[in-house]
Order: C-alpha cells, then structure tokens, then sequence
C-alpha cells in the first residue's frame, strides 16, 4: 500500500511559553519541525509527506524548513482544533496513498524503526498505534477526587504516528464531524467505530515537546547521542 503522513504542526504551543511557535522553535540548531520532517523521511515507505501549518506561519516555513526531499508536499493550513488540521492534511493527499499515518510535529524524535513497525502492522489489521507502557499508576479524577484506579498493566501512552487504511479513518472522521465530537488523538476516532486498533510498543524516547523542561531535555538527548557511546 502506498503511504503518506500528515504532519502537524498548526498548534500555537502555548504551554512552551516564549512567542516563537512550537515547531519553528529552535532545537540545537534546526527547527523542531526540520528534525521532525528528516527523521520521517528515514523512513522509505513514506511517498508523501503533508506537513500542516497555520496561516500566519508560511512566512516562517519557508525561511526555516528546508524541504528538498520531493517526498514533501507543499504545506496546506490547519483548523482550529487538531482533528480540523488533520481533515485539512488528508484532504490534500492523492487518492492513491491508501495507508496514512498521523504525526505530531511536536515529537521531534521519532525513529524510522518504531514508524516501520507501526506502519507494517497497520497495512495488516487497519488501525495501529505506537504507544509506551505506563510507568506510574494513572488515577481518573473528577473534581479532585480519585474516581478509579485502572489497572497499571493495561494503561498505555499513546503517541504519534498513528496509522489507518485511509477508508477507514475516512469513516471515523466523518462520523465524529457528524457528531461534533473533537478526539485528542486520531485512534479515539476509529475506536468510535468499534474498529480494533493494534497498539505497537513505541519508545520512551518519542515524547511530545510540550513544556520548556522537554525542549531541554531534547537538547540534552541530542547532546549525548552527537558525543557517541
Ligand atoms: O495540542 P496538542 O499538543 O495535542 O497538539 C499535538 C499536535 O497537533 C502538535 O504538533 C500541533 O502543532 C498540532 N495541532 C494542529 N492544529 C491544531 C492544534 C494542534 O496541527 N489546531
């Protein structure tokens, strides 16, 4: 099946702080969206990549993200929420990509070897996911209150790239549009549906850059990765 990922990146990132947004933020370098774009592109299987800005950001696209790869299409601009952003980006992907994977632009670190693993098992059950193993207990609460305790063994992180035979997501898209429900991940859409969605261990490593703490520890990373063992 022929691949492509939609790469977000019309978020303001407001919890980052500073006035820059998120992923033309600078990581050692090059922007978090560039690391995120070239990490991507590692990976072969992907024949189109769909980055998706907001409006005001084209300007900053264009001086800092340097896109010579032709696997990467011309931005198209995002919505107010994430899963508008994503509607915009599948729409701009030819018909014949009938696999498509899901990608924050924000998880800068993303590896070709969890994007291969989540992609091939995706192409076989229709929906999967890469995610990490809680390590904490998670509580669900409610005004302050513990509601319930889950068990640890069954809760997961999810994370990006999520990826669905493009038929499918179509459906789940359609019906939450529908129903006015706004997920904030793409799965929640599929699980709608009563689809199953296979869960890939993914690694730590893939977090999202959300507050400055991440940016920093990303910085490091790259640090220890650049000196070698
Ligand atoms: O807000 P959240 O952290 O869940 O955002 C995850 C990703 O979705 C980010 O990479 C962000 O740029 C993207 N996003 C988007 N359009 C929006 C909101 C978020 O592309 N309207």
């Amino acid at each position: 099946m022929q691949t492509a990922v939609i790469v977000l990146a019309a978020g303001r990132g407001e919890r980052l702080g500073g006035k820059t947004p998120k992923a033309f933020v600078d990581l050692a370098g090059k922007t978090l969206l560039q690391r995120t774009l070239d990490n991507l592109l590692q990976f072969s299987g992907f024949g189109w990549l769909q980055p998706v800005l907001s409006a005001s950001d084209l300007s900053l696209y264009a001086e800092r993200v340097s896109s010579g790869d032709p696997r990467v299409a011309r931005p198209v601009i995002g919505g107010a929420e994430r899963q508008d952003s994503v509607a915009a980006g599948l729409a701009a992907i030819p018909e014949e990509f009938e696999l498509i994977a899901i990608h924050d632009a924000a998880r800068c670190r993303v590896s070709a070897g969890d994007v291969a693993r989540v992609v091939e098992v995706a192409e076989r059950s229709g929906a999967a996911v890469l995610a990490a193993p809680c390590r904490d207990t998670v509580k669900l609460v409610e005004d302050g209150v513990v509601t319930t305790t889950p068990r640890r063994d069954r809760c997961w992180l999810a994370q990006t790239p999520q990826v669905f035979h493009r038929s499918l997501f179509a459906e789940a898209l359609a019906k939450a549009q529908a129903e006015d429900f706004q997920g904030t991940d793409d799965a929640q859409l599929v699980e709608r549906l009563g689809a199953p969605v296979q869960v890939v261990e993914g690694s730590p490593g893939n977090f999202k850059i959300t507050v400055p703490e991440d940016l920093a520890l990303a910085a490091r990373l790259l640090a220890l990765e650049e000196a070698g063992p």
